[in-house]
């Protein structure tokens, strides 16, 4: 891109969060792609009673390009199964267990600390568990990242062919390849908020992008992510700043694997 612009939208109703969405585009797209962004904060069935759109030029040097996380579903179809495999998937990333075990129950307790929804993502040291955003009602939102033109045509191709259709599988999928790739992060753990989504991922650059189907019941509205840090291998405000700050582009598409078993995924990550 030659003069690009990272795009972002915000819709809320009484102060509360309704839905954000955000794109990198070149400046001669932006005028289409305002447009998509504004309905999408009205696609919801809470109406929003203010709509922020934001259009800000990145510098095109100042842009990082990266490969997507590789994407694999596992067939686990009920909530203990499927935070029991997030917790084994995260320790073969490096989390300890307990701390890993320790951010599922701060997710399903509610993450802030007034026991709700985060407005970002916590961060958890693996060395001991703690929390280390510095705000921890608000955490740490990861923002200024895409896909390309053509990386987001081939990915929503092979997330669709896999049975993955919803957009914000998309959408969650860049998120977390911009997260795997922060200095300090050894994996991520993350289940929505919306209480009819009841999906989650663990993802890092040695697991890829893992899907669980069931990481709450229908109808749970809590959520959130962790952010697993470690500081042998990372700065903390580093790590910050580019979540928040750093513009990044995805330039290549996903491979789509599973559904499968946890033992099948352990199997084909031995093999790989
Ligand atoms: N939950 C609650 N409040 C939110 C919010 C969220 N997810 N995102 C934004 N807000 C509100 C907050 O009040 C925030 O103030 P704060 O910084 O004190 O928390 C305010 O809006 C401004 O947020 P900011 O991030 O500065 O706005 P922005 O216009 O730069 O970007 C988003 C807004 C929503 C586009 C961006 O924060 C984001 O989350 N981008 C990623 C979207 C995405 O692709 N998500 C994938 C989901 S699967
Ligand atoms: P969602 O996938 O949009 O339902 O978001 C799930 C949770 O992730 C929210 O409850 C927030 O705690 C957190 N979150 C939302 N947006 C971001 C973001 N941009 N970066 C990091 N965490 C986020």
């Amino acid at each position: 891109m030659k003069k690009p612009y990272s795009i972002r939208m915000r819709a809320s109703r009484r102060g509360a969060h309704v839905s954000g969405a955000e794109r990198i585009a070149e400046v001669g797209d932006v005028n289409d792609i305002v447009p998509q962004l504004l309905s999408r904060a009205f696609a919801r069935s809470t109406e929003p009673d203010e709509v922020v759109v934001r259009c800000e030029k990145i510098a095109p040097h100042a842009m990082a390009r990266l490969d997507s996380l590789d994407v694999v579903t596992l067939d686990c179809f009920d909530v203990p199964g499927c935070r029991s495999a997030a917790i084994r998937i995260l320790e073969s990333t490096g989390v300890p267990s307990s701390v890993a075990a320790a951010a599922v129950d701060l997710l399903a307790s509610g993450a802030s600390s007034s026991g709700r929804v985060m407005r970002g993502a916590a961060i958890m040291d693996i060395a001991n568990g703690n929390r280390l955003e510095p705000d921890q009602e608000r955490g740490v939102r990861a923002s200024r990242f895409d896909w390309s033109y053509d990386a987001g045509a081939e990915a929503e191709h092979r997330l669709a062919a896999a049975g993955l259709n919803h957009y914000r599988t998309r959408e969650a999928l860049a998120l977390a390849t911009k997260i795997a790739h922060a200095p300090g992060t050894v994996a991520e753990l993350c289940w929505s908020d919306d209480p009819e989504y009841t999906a989650g991922y663990v993802a890092s650059r040695a697991a890829g992008y893992v899907r669980l189907p069931f990481m709450k019941r229908n109808s749970d509205p809590l959520g959130g992510r962790v952010i697993f840090f470690d500081a042998a291998r990372g700065d903390l405000e580093q790590c910050i700043r580019y979540l928040q700050h750093a513009a990044v582009l995805i330039h290549t598409a996903c491979k789509c694997l599973g559904p499968m078993s946890a033992e099948e995924y352990f199997d084909v990550r031995k093999r790989t």
